[in-house]
């Protein structure tokens, strides 16, 4: 088995997953067609913790509402909150608000480049700036979520849970393997692999591009028959 910590074999993943992703990737996401650092921002506060499915109608009603960031940032919070009905945590609505008004104030509508400024936003965690710089500027940024860690996690064998020091291993191993370009699409690419075919039950090892660099597979008792 090819080792995935040689560079020739990280190839050869890369090329697998972007071909993965160009065919069966989820690309009816509607924030899967823009690059506005804005509706990124959207998508990706909303995406925090509700599913797909359920923030499509709200993405898609929220830039009819606040097409910008000015629109956004001059809103009164009221008509903000109510915008944001039904998505729950609504803390999440106030920091979206307020982070408008920063970046309308402090940087002229223009969502920062520099991950340590955008970080310091309310409501951006370690997450939050990886996923809208790389898709939105295409930053050399991983993301991890609970999709992209198990997914790694399988590739590379990685023993036992996930914790704190196995999210350094999987960190390590992603930015090693990040494109120079395409980060964005490397990012979506892992979360839809995680999502749809290298699932937490039930993986479909048996159609998987990735079987072959895959240290876990060998030991998935599903293809010992
Ligand atoms: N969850 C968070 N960000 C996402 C994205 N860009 N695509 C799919 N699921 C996500």
């Amino acid at each position: 088995m090819p080792s995935l910590r040689e560079s020739a074999t990280q190839k050869t993943f890369l090329q697998k997953l972007f071909s993965w992703y160009d065919r069966s990737g989820r690309h009816d996401m509607p924030w899967r067609h823009t690059k506005d650092p804005y509706a990124v921002f959207v998508s990706e506060f909303m995406l925090q913790q509700t599913t797909v499915n359920a923030v499509i109608p709200y993405y898609e009603r929220w830039l009819k509402t606040f097409p910008t960031v000015f629109d956004l940032a001059r809103a009164d919070i009221h008509d903000v909150l109510k915008a944001w009905q039904g998505l729950g945590y609504y803390a999440r609505a106030k920091n979206f608000h307020k982070a408008a008004g920063l970046v309308v104030d402090d940087h002229g509508g223009k969502l920062p480049v520099d991950p340590v400024v955008v970080r310091s936003l309310p409501g951006f965690g370690p997450y939050t700036t990886g996923s809208v710089l790389s898709i939105a500027y295409d930053a050399r940024l991983p993301i991890i979520d609970a999709n992209v860690r198990r997914v790694v996690m399988r590739l590379l064998a990685l023993p036992g849970e996930a914790d704190t020091q196995q999210d350094k291993k999987v960190t390590a191993f992603l930015e090693k393997v990040l494109p120079r370009k395409g980060v964005g699409d490397f990012n979506q690419a892992l979360m839809d692999f995680g999502a749809m075919l290298c699932t937490a039950r039930k993986p479909k090892c048996l159609i998987c591009p990735m079987a072959s660099v895959c240290a876990a597979y060998p030991h998935n008792p599903e293809h010992e028959q």
